[in-house]
């Protein structure tokens, strides 16, 4: 069996400082003998505090009003950085942001974080993480940024383009550790429409095909394309990933990990569970002597030492919210009088209507960039151009410069406050983002053209 060979007498390999195990043996008779450590955590979602006791870590607060910290987590940067310095590291989906869905008035601090998670991962070296469905909360193009900017790839074998079958990502990628060629297989979840996660999908343009067969296809060709060890990266509950496995020829991938678990995380059978918010890592030690792999696999709560130099400073705050009233005198005219027909010109009278005119619940979906620590300013009165085009200060300035969500307004940005509707369905983005286009607001007059 290639999976999970005995590896006593072939090679041990060095253990993360602080374990009591044997130095490492190389059995002299074996001609050629390659190892290599992976190392895969999971459901970080964008936990950076290294440690409670380094009071540097993510400081920083809304502006206009501070709150407190972030309470500390055992976990995060430091400890995986610790961790990832043994080989290989790898993540399962689910890294960048606290949830599928960030509310309006998170989006800025969010993805903040998740740029200095980027940064900060460089560092670490995070070579392929799969995708999660939490990771799409800003698309997919916001996904790929960060991604590239970490300098990692992303693999899923089974998210589709929606209505095509074009794969949205790699469905594997091979990288070189310790003179052994990996492998690295991911896959998404397959969700329910009415699950709320499942808007992660939705407002992305993505689909979810079954993950068995996606995975078997992209086992085989990482081998094909030379891999010597598969690593199958499973984005989804135990069970299912269980179910994807069975489905495998025996030996077809040589360890996997899962995510989604809530408990303290484990390795059995081949399948492993990091613990959650980058608490723990599943650790897998793999020994090559000519064409046998052995891989010993566990779960390691790192209660290490973290690697000082992965504080990360993230300064927060909402960027700021011009108003409706400021696009139009530059040169949106015809916009503003296109939206003032819209709903979305009505949404704070709605709430004035209801007699909750100052509540800070609701006014996170019906204003533009309010901050709930403070009271509204009248610019952010309203869903008004800057809730959908995104911040447009420097826009204003320089129309050189786009607002922030670019030229086409992101699907996403419409699913941080319709995500109800959504799995209702009766929003449809694209049929409600066309029902927002009119002459000046999205379509040239012609004479204009
Ligand atoms: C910041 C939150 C927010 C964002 C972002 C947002 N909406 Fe809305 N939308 C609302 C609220 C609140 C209402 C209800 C306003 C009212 O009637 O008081 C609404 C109402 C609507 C309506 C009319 C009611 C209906 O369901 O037919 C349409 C259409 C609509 N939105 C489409 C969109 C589209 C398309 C996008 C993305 C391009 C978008 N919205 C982005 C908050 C938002
Ligand atoms: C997650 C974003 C979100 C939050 C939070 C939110 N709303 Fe809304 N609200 C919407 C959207 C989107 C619509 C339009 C679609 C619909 O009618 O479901 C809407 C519609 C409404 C409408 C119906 C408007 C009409 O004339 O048809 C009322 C009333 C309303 N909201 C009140 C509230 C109140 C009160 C709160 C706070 C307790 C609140 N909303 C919090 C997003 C939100
Ligand atoms: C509820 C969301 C929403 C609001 C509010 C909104 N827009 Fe838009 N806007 C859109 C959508 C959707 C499009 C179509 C984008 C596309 O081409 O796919 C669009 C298109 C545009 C375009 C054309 C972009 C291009 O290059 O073709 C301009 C300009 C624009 N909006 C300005 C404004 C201004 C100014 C306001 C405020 C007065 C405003 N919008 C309010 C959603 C919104």
């Amino acid at each position: 069996m290639r999976r999970l060979a005995p590896f006593a007498g072939l090679i041990a390999l060095a253990l993360p400082p602080g374990c009591a195990e044997p130095p490492p043996a190389v059995d002299a008779g074996v001609a050629e003998v390659r190892a290599a450590v992976v190392v895969v955590s999971g459901d970080v979602r964008a936990q950076l505090a290294p440690v409670p006791d380094v009071r540097t870590a993510t400081v920083g607060h809304v502006a206009g009003a501070p709150r407190p910290a972030a309470p500390p987590v055992v976990g995060g940067l430091g400890r995986r950085a610790a961790a990832a310095a043994e080989g290989l590291y790898l993540d399962a989906g689910d890294l960048w942001f606290p949830s599928y869905r960030v509310l309006p008035h998170r989006r800025a601090d969010a993805r903040a974080e998740a740029e200095a998670h980027a940064a900060a991962l460089k560092r670490v070296g995070l070579a392929v993480s799969a995708v999660g469905e939490g990771d799409l909360a800003f698309g997919q193009d916001v996904l790929r940024e960060l991604a590239r900017a970490a300098g990692a790839e992303l693999v899923s074998a089974n998210l589709v383009q929606a209505g095509t079958s074009s794969l949205a990502f790699a469905p594997y990628a091979v990288v070189s550790q310790g003179g052994l060629r990996v492998g690295v297989v991911g896959a998404s979840p397959v969700l329910p429409a009415d699950a709320p996660e499942a808007d992660a999908y939705r407002f992305a343009g993505l689909e979810a095909r079954a993950a068995g067969p996606a995975v078997a296809g992209a086992v085989a060709a990482a081998r094909a394309a030379g891999a010597e060890v598969v690593v199958a990266l499973l984005h989804m509950p135990e069970p299912e990933a269980q179910a994807v496995l069975r489905g495998l020829p025996r030996g077809a991938v040589d360890a996997a990990v899962a995510a989604h678990g809530a408990g303290p995380g484990w390795f059995r059978g081949g399948l492993g569970v990091p613990t959650s918010r980058g608490r723990g890592v599943v650790r897998l030690a793999v020994g090559a002597s000519g064409g046998a792999i052995a891989v010993q696999g566990a779960a390691v709560r790192l209660a290490g030492a973290s690697l000082p130099g992965f504080e990360v400073e993230v300064a927060r705050g909402a960027p700021e919210v011009v108003g409706a009233v400021a696009c139009a005198e530059t040169c949106h005219a015809e916009a503003l009088q296109a939206w003032k027909k819209t709903a979305h010109a009505r949404a704070m009278a709605t709430l004035v209507g209801k007699k909750q005119g100052r509540n800070p619940d609701c006014m996170i979906c019906h204003a533009t960039g309010y901050a709930p620590s403070r009271a509204l300013r009248p610019v952010e009165a309203e869903v008004s151009c800057e809730a959908c085009h995104g911040s447009s200060a420097a826009h204003r300035a320089d129309d050189e410069v786009p607002p922030e969500y670019g030229r086409v307004v992101p699907g996403w940005v419409c699913g941080g406050c319709h995500g109800v509707q959504a799995r209702q369905g009766v929003f449809h983005v694209g049929v409600k983002q066309d029902a927002l286009r009119s002459p000046g607001h999205g379509i040239r007059a012609p004479s204009k053209n």
